[in-house]
Parts: structure tokens; sequence; C-alpha cells
């Protein structure tokens, strides 16, 4: 009796290993000779170089100093670190011998030329709503650039997570694949943001929360994330920032970096409006177009008076004689810089306007003091040195300060603990304090 049990678990077993490999499959699409430059209009590569800046292809396949598209770029994700692939035409390691067909398959379905399956740290889940005409710019732009010899590399992932074919799983689950489908109720300004912003640009890779399997939450889509160590915020209504993101002031933001009533793109945001500055201004004002109706700032004005006015108000609190310790520190350590007692400085933000000290999360405003915002990041060639010669107490005591002088927000909670994690984020996983 218990044999034939056992006979029955292992044939089930085996049919559903043989019914999942089935499911799973995946033909190899066969190589092809290299399309000729000439074989492609310019028109058509200058709209895949426009639509690979909106995809920020460059910055995930390309490790810093290294050669464009080449990949080798490490991402971080819960279960272990994925490589970015050499998505150069070279034919040997990157996707020289790929037909239009593997590429188009591959962006909107995450599936290798060879039949092998992608796992989604490539946003092929946005991707997927790209139409045909955007997919063969792409693929024209990718093949037109310089062939670099870059071989891939393994993930980290542990087995049996590594193996490719379970993510067939994945998507059953998790993957709605298809093109955009426009609302007949919007404008067509804001169909091309939503189109934008939901497919190519890919905003909710990081700003909407992941479940435990890392698939984005659809039903809380924007609502803000964790990402690299940083916070994206929420887009939506629970936005903190005291100044709702008006269309204008997101235009500024994604297009320029800076944005006046706020602050500036740092962190993981940088490359993005590095990104979105290559695009149509018409597009990123479309790309506004979709976020400004979902997040409620329409009419709004009376609001953003408000906070300017307290922002005002706060500013010189800090300043002047001090015995306070975290007073001090703001004064020697910021106000030369940060004090905007006339005028705004878009280039130097108002701290009490900015949303890394209206957040929930002190994450952001720890970053930016630890390490400050590079030239790259932010506004172009603009600097904040950043502070990690202070120590964790020291930082804290900072970041608390601001957020009691400068919002009327619960203080937070646990910051030295955090400042410590932010700083060594290796280390202070094990400490279990
Ligand atoms: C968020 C990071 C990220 C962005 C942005 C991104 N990719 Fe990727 N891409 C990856 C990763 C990681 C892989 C490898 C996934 C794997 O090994 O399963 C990949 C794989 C690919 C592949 C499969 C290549 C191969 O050799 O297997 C293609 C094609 C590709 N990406 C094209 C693009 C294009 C075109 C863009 C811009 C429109 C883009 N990617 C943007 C991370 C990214
Ligand atoms: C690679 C991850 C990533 C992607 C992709 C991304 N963002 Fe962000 N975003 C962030 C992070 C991190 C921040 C916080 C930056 C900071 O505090 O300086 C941010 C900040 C923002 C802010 C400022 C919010 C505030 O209250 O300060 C806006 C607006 C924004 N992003 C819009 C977008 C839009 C629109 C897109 C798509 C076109 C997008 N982001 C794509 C990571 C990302
Ligand atoms: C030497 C001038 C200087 C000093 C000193 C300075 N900052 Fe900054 N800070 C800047 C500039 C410039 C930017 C904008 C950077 C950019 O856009 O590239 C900035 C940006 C910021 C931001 C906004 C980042 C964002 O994502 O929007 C915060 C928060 C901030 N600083 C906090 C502080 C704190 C706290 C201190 C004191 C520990 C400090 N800064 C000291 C110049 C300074």
């Amino acid at each position: 009796m218990l044999k034939r049990i056992l006979f029955l678990i292992v044939g089930i077993l085996a049919i559903g290993t043989v019914g999942f490999g089935v499911f799973a499959w995946r033909p190899s699409l066969a190589k092809v000779p290299q399309p000729t430059a000439a074989s492609f209009s310019p028109a058509l590569v200058r709209k895949g170089e426009v639509l690979a800046s909106a995809g920020y292809c460059a910055s995930c396949h390309t490790v810093r100093g290294g050669q464009p598209y080449a990949g080798g770029y490490a991402m971080a994700t819960q279960f272990g670190t994925i490589y970015s692939t050499n998505i150069t035409p070279d034919r040997k390691t990157g996707i020289g011998g790929w037909s239009e067909a593997a590429f188009e398959r591959a962006m909107r379905q995450g599936v290798r030329r060879d039949g092998a399956h992608l796992f989604p740290a490539f946003p092929y889940d946005h991707f997927s709503k790209l139409t045909d005409s955007d997919v063969s710019a792409l693929y024209a732009f990718m093949m037109t650039r310089a062939p670099v010899v870059a071989d891939e590399r393994n993930p980290t992932i542990p087995w049996p997570l590594n193996i490719r074919a379970l993510q067939a799983g994945w998507k059953l689950l998790f993957f709605r694949p298809g093109r955009f489908a426009p609302d007949a109720t919007q404008s067509v300004k804001w169909n091309r943001g939503a189109y934008l912003a939901e497919g190519v640009s890919h905003c909710g890779a990081c700003h909407t929360p992941r479940g435990s399997l890392g698939a984005e939450k659809r039903d809380q889509a924007y609502a803000g994330a964790a990402i690299d160590g940083w916070i994206a915020p929420s887009l939506g209504k629970t936005n903190s920032a005291p100044v709702p993101w008006s269309h204008d002031e997101l235009v500024a933001y994604l297009s320029t970096g800076v944005s006046q009533y706020h602050g500036t793109a740092a962190g993981p945001m940088g490359a993005v409006s590095r990104s979105l500055s290559k695009l149509p201004p018409a597009d990123v004002a479309a790309i506004a177009t979709y976020f400004a109706s979902r997040n409620g700032s329409a009419g709004q004005e009376a609001k953003a008076t408000a906070a300017l006015r307290k922002a005002a108000a706060s500013e010189g609190i800090g300043l002047g004689l001090q015995y306070d310790p975290a007073a001090r520190l703001y004064a020697g350590a910021c106000a030369s810089c940060h004090y905007n007692g006339k005028a705004l400085n878009p280039l130097r933000p108002d701290l009490a306007l900015n949303s890394a000290v209206s957040m929930d999360d002190p994450t952001n405003l720890i970053q930016v003091i630890l390490h400050g915002v590079s030239a790259a990041d932010g506004a172009p060639g603009v600097v904040m040195p950043g502070f990690s010669g202070f120590s964790d107490a020291d930082i804290a005591r900072l970041a608390a300060w601001l957020r009691k002088t400068r919002t009327d927000k619960p203080a937070w909670a646990d910051l030295q603990n955090k400042v410590a994690a932010i700083r060594e984020p290796g280390r202070a996983q094990g400490k279990g304090e």
C-alpha cells in the first residue's frame, strides 16, 4: 500500500515536472546575419536613441567607467545579485546575432534568444507595453552601437531560485503581458504620459512597493518604495512634500533635476532626470500631466502658499548664538549654504520644503547628509559635500532637530541605528540591536 502511494506521489511529481517543463519551454530563435547600419533609417536610430534614454538602458547596462551597454552592472535583489547583460551588437558576447523577433520577445516577454527566461530585474513587465514601432526603433539603435566584447556574469542567486525555467511560474503569477491600453476618458497628452511612465520609463519599478516575491503590488501603484538604500517617495496623494507636486514642478524636476519648491533628484533618481532631460519637452510635460492628475495637486495653490510662508518663517531657526548642540551643528555645517533668507535658491533646497525632511522615513535625509549630492546628480555640476566624518549620533541629532524645527511631523524613531545601517549596509544587518 505504502509503495503504491509512493509510486503515485513520484508519478504525480514526474508528470508535474514534465508538464511544467513543457509550459516553461520557449524555443531558441536562430542567429541571424548582422544587420548593417545602412539597413536602418537614421530617423529610426535617432528615435531609438531617445527611447533608450527614456528607458535608462545605459544606466542599467553599463558599469561605472565601463563601455556603454556592455553590461555587468550589479543589481542587488532580495534573492541575490543579478548582473545586466551585454546588449551591444557583439556576435559572441552581446546581442549581435539577435533578430528583431528575438529582441522583441526579450523586451515584451522576458525571454532570451536561446529560450531561457530572464529575471524581472530587467523591467520587461513594463517594456511589454511598448508599441511595435518603439521596439523597432530600440532594436535599430542597439544594433548600430559599437560592438563590445564582454562576457556575461552569472547571478549569485542560490539554487533553486536561479533555475531560469522557474521564472515561468513567476510570470504566470505576476506578469500581465500586453500593449498599453489608452484610457479613452483622458486626453491625448495624459495617455502619452501614461504610456511613457508605465512603459519605457517604468517609474513604478522604483516607486511602487513590491511583494515578497519581488513583484510590484498593482493595488499600491506609486505608493513609494525602498530602492538601493534610498526611498522613492510616493507619487500619489500620500506624497509628503509640503508644496504639492504641480505639473510645472514635475516638469522642472524631471527635466532638470531641480525643483524650486522641493529639492533635487539625488540617489537613484539622479540618473532618471538626467535621462529624461534628453526627451522632447512635450514628452516630459506629458509624464507630468499623468502624475499631476493622480496626485491631487490641482487647485492646491493655497496649501503651497501656506507651506512657503511657513518655510520662510523657519529659515532663521538655529542661527545666531547657540547652546543647543543640534542647532550648533546645523549653523556650522548646513546654514551657510541652505539659508534662503531673502529668496528661494533652487540650487540650495530649502530644508523645510524638502521631502527628505518631511517623509515618514529618514533614509533619504541620512543618505544626503552622509554622502552629499554628487556633481552628476541633482543640478548638473552642482555639489553638496558629504558629512561622513560626523558620528552616527551627530547625524541622528541633526536629522531629529531638522524634523522638529522644519515640520509638524512626529519624531523619527531609532535614528542612530538607521544612520549606522545606512553608513555600512552590510555590517548593520548582522548587528541585531
Ligand atoms: C533596471 C535595470 C535595467 C534597465 C533599465 C534595462 N535593463 Fe535590460 N536587462 C537588465 C538585466 C538585469 C538583464 C539580465 C536579466 C537576466 O539575466 O535574467 C537585462 C537583459 C536585457 C536583455 C536580454 C539580453 C541578454 O543577453 O539576455 C535585453 C535585450 C535588454 N536587457 C535590453 C534593454 C533595453 C533595450 C533597455 C532600455 C529600453 C533595458 N534593457 C533597460 C536590466 C535592465
Ligand atoms: C531607479 C529608481 C527610480 C526610477 C526608475 C524613478 N524614480 Fe523617481 N525617485 C527615486 C528616488 C530614490 C527618489 C528620491 C530622490 C531624492 O530624494 O533626491 C525619487 C524621487 C522622485 C520624485 C520626488 C518626490 C519627492 O517628494 O521628493 C519625483 C516627483 C519622482 N521621483 C518621479 C519619478 C517619475 C515620474 C519617474 C518615471 C519617469 C521616476 N521617478 C522614476 C527613484 C526612481
Ligand atoms: C557647501 C554647501 C552645502 C552645505 C554645507 C550643505 N549643503 Fe545640502 N545641498 C547643497 C546643494 C548645492 C544641494 C543641491 C545639490 C544638487 O542639486 O546637486 C543640497 C541639497 C541638499 C538636500 C536635498 C537633497 C534632495 O534629494 O533633494 C538636503 C536634504 C540637504 N542638502 C541637507 C543638508 C544638510 C542637513 C546639511 C548640513 C549637514 C547640508 N545640506 C549642507 C549645498 C550644501
